[in-house]
């Protein structure tokens, strides 16, 4: 845990002096409103010491005042405010910069061991691996798919604009719908939709992409495959119609209107559809300055060789998916090590003294490197990595290769972040002027 502490602590470092470089008022504004931000994450404490931090390396920096710049003061309400600015009000949404919650709403899945053991014999792993430790492994599955401990409400309010949510029917009724990562939550979709509606009528000039897909995993899902109408049947439930944005909008300069596009559904969105090009295979890599270096490639080359070829959207997804073949490794190294630990517990019949101090000592250390292993976030090297740990490492590296490499820095559009917090959402608006004014 201390390593890990220590870790982030540095790589936050690194992510304020590289913010403090660029100070403008506007920032300085942004900074100024997140005090009045509330959050019921651990993101908010986190950010009120970085905000501390940001204070300090402010003040030393002398700050020329812009009239034209938009006075962009609340998250809640950022393009709103942004929309005030002649500039950036006749942008379109396509053309702005804009912070993601990739699988939003989705804090914790239900326990299904049926669907575990299918997943891990898929995987390679026999009943005795399985039975040996699958408690563990289902920790590790957990802490895998669950990627973003922020509630919906809060994402949005801390400025989260584009909105993924992974839905599947429920295993008897597949017209019921739930949040869902290769494992069904017990979240119904309506909670979101819902959520969703009540923030568009407290701020109705807002604009959210909301990208409603069936979920899937190749190694099996538990709920039933989520149909296009049984999606737009809830939306029309829970979405008061007025802030359901047809497709025409996209080409609109945003000053001009809010609501929400509702997109997705497995690019059958009988609402909007609007296609969204990913960064494709980015994530797939095993370590987060893969997964950055793979972003790079695929935004500042243009992205044309990639399908699709026509898109309304560029998305990047900065978090990691480690490949089969590492987290297979993983897991069984897990396995072994703790075999070797529970032999080394075995005292044999008229051990000496001294080999009881050596064995003693071997589970000691077998037990450190365990705890090392288990503690994923301290190494990249070992994936599948505590989700949120490593999508926060690998958020910080993408936005400091974005912050110095121009040619990224103008092609990011939807950024799906798995730990969305604060920084990371600032740090994505602020592209939209670091870009435009
Ligand atoms: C930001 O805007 C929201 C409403 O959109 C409001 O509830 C909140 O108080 C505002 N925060 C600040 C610091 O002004
Ligand atoms: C668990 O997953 C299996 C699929 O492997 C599915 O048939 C079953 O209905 C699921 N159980 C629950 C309670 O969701
Ligand atoms: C299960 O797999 C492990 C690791 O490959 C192997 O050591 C063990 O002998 C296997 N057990 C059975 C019952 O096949
Ligand atoms: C299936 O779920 C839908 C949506 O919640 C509901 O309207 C319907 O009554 C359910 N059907 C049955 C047979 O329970
Ligand atoms: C939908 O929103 C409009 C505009 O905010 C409001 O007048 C209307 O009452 C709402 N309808 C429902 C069913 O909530
Ligand atoms: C897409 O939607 C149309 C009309 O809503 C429907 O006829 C078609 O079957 C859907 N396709 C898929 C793949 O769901
Ligand atoms: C990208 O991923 C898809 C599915 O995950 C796979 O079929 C395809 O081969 C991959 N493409 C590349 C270039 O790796
Ligand atoms: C698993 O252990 C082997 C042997 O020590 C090592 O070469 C490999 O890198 C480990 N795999 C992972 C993913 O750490």
């Amino acid at each position: 845990m201390l390593r890990q502490t220590s870790m982030l602590s540095i790589l936050m470092m690194v992510g304020f002096a590289g913010l403090s470089q660029a100070v403008s008022p506007i920032e300085t504004n942004f900074l100024r409103s997140l005090v009045g931000v509330q959050s019921e994450s651990d993101s908010f404490r986190e950010l009120h010491e970085g905000h501390r931090d940001l204070q300090t390396t402010t003040r030393v920096t002398s700050l020329s005042t812009d009239p034209d710049a938009p006075q962009i003061t609340n998250l809640t309400q950022w393009m709103t405010q942004a929309k005030t600015n002649a500039i950036l009000g006749a942008k379109t949404i396509t053309q702005l910069s804009l912070p993601g919650v990739n699988r939003a709403g989705l804090n914790f899945i239900n326990n299904n061991q049926t669907l575990l053991k299918t997943q891990l014999t898929a995987m390679g792993f026999n009943s005795s691996d399985q039975n040996q430790f699958g408690r563990l492994i289902q920790e590790i599955y957990h802490e895998v798919l669950v990627g973003n401990p922020q509630p919906l409400p809060g994402a949005l309010r801390l400025g989260a604009r584009y909105i993924d949510l992974r839905v599947a029917g429920d295993p008897k009724n597949a017209t019921k719908l739930f949040l869902s990562n290769s494992h069904l939550s017990s979240i119904p979709l309506e909670q979101c939709l819902k959520e969703i509606n009540v923030f568009l009528l407290e701020n109705p000039s807002e604009i959210l992409i909301v990208d409603i897909n069936h979920d899937y995993n190749s190694l099996g899902n538990a709920g039933q495959q989520a149909s296009t109408a049984a999606i737009a049947n809830y939306v029309k439930l829970y979405v008061n119609a007025t802030f359901i944005l047809p497709i025409s909008k996209l080409s609109a300069p945003i000053s001009s209107y809010g609501g929400a596009f509702f997109t997705g559904f497995d690019f059958n969105s009988s609402f909007t559809n609007a296609v969204i090009k990913h960064s494709v295979n980015a994530t797939a890599a095993d370590s987060p300055i893969a997964v950055v270096n793979n972003l790079q490639t695929f935004l500042s080359s243009g992205y044309s060789t990639y399908q699709p070829t026509t898109y309304d959207f560029i998305k990047s997804d900065p978090y990691i998916t480690s490949t089969f073949t590492t987290i297979t490794s993983t897991l069984r190294n897990i396995t072994g090590l703790a075999n070797q630990i529970e032999s080394c517990k075995q005292k044999p019949r008229g051990e000496t003294r001294d080999n009881e101090n050596k064995r003693n000592k071997l589970r000691e250390n077998l037990e450190k490197r365990y705890s090392t292993i288990r503690d994923v976030l301290v190494s990249d090297q070992v994936v599948p990595a505590f989700r949120v740990g490593s999508a926060q490492l690998s958020n910080v590296l993408f936005l400091d290769m974005v912050r110095r490499v121009s040619a990224v820095q103008n092609q990011v559009r939807i950024v799906s972040i798995d730990d969305f917090n604060v920084r990371n959402s600032l740090e994505i608006i602020q592209l939209n002027i670091l870009r435009f004014l």
